[in-house]
């Protein structure tokens, strides 16, 4: 265990736990990131898909809930540098950026003295960061649930980066859903853990209910890496559950897209009555309807480890029970 990283990190971004609360569009809100922050842990809010305004909305909330640090996640190859501007205005310093070239906004969160964590996934991400300047690094393995650009082992990206991040304190994430899981990063060097599915499966989490029983009942090999699931987010790969979507495309030898089969079904219905076709990105939410099980449900490599829905708090506080902190 690197003790000195450790404390480095806490100290540096505010914290008691060395815990970070992945950002998950649709199912990180505000209760969840302000649980995490006021147990100690490092809640994570994600806007990207926001715009300023609502996004200023969010964060206001989060920050009506809890006096504990939290970042707000951005997109690097959005450059939303007008969201990076709210959120320093708005008191939340740190910028955490994921997704691709990051040196606009990275230049404009040290302009704004912000507080920066990055995402990495190789050796050449890791090296941009640091040479942009990040406060910290998150080493994200192939395992993780969601979006995810590592073709590297979560254990194995651990290493290079560790290697190369000196003094900045790294983070791991990807497949890590128990206390073991997480002392055995720490005991690697890391400074931390940063969970994902874990919290999807929390009280405060705003993915539907279905999708979060869904994850309790899920096994080990439950998960695949594919991009199939491309509308409103096309060429990029994600880990989610293997469903009957994914395996009618397969049995249908995998065609490209516009060539599916259920194309344009409309599987799934927004509060504001907005549908969802089949092959979207979108996960079940809360307040939606219709047939969750042919929906994409992002989940890391963890899942048969998380066995039930539990408070965001006491999830955090256990996570760190086989730490000596
Ligand atoms: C439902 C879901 C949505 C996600 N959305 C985002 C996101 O908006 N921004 C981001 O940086 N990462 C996103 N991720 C990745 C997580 O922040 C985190 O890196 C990943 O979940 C870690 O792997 P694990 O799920 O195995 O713990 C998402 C992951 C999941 C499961």
């Amino acid at each position: 265990m690197n003790t000195a990283a450790l404390t480095t990190f806490k100290r540096a971004f505010g914290i008691e736990l060395p815990i970070v609360q992945g950002p998950m569009s649709g199912a990180s809100g505000p209760d969840l990131v302000a649980a995490v922050a006021n147990a100690g842990g490092l809640g994570m809010l994600p806007v990207w898909g926001r715009s300023v305004d609502d996004a200023k909305t969010m964060v206001a909330q989060t920050k009506a809930l809890t006096d504990g640090p939290f970042g707000v996640n951005l997109r690097s190859d959005f450059k939303q540098l007008d969201h990076i501007s709210m959120a320093v205005d708005s008191g939340v310093s740190l910028i955490h950026l994921f997704w691709g070239d990051l040196k606009a906004s990275a230049i404009h969160a040290r302009s704004m003295n912000a507080m920066m964590i990055v995402t990495v996934d190789d050796a050449a991400t890791a090296k941009a960061a640091l040479d942009a300047g990040a406060h910290a690094l998150i080493a994200q393995g192939i395992e993780a649930g969601g979006h995810v650009l590592s073709e590297t082992p979560r254990d194995e990206l651990l290493a290079t980066v560790l290697d190369l991040g000196g003094e900045v304190p790294v983070i791991a994430a990807g497949g890590l859903a128990t206390p073991g899981d997480v002392a055995r990063v720490v005991n690697a060097g890391a400074a931390g853990a940063l969970c994902g599915t874990r919290f999807v499966a929390s009280e405060e989490s705003i993915a539907h209910d279905v999708y979060k029983q869904t994850l309790v009942g899920a096994g080990a090999s439950a998960t695949v890496r594919t991009e199939v699931f491309d509308i409103g987010w096309p060429n990029a790969r994600l880990r989610a559950l293997r469903n009957s979507t994914y395996e009618m495309w397969e049995k249908a030898g995998c065609p490209k897209s516009g060539q599916r089969p259920g194309e344009g079904d409309v599987i799934m219905t927004r509060p504001d009555g907005a549908t969802v076709p089949r092959y979207h990105a979108m996960a079940p939410g809360k307040g939606m309807s219709g047939e969750f099980e042919a929906a994409v449900m992002y989940a890391g490599m963890g899942v048969e480890r998380v066995n039930d829905i539990r408070p965001a708090a006491e999830i955090a506080r256990d996570l760190v029970s086989e730490l000596s902190i």
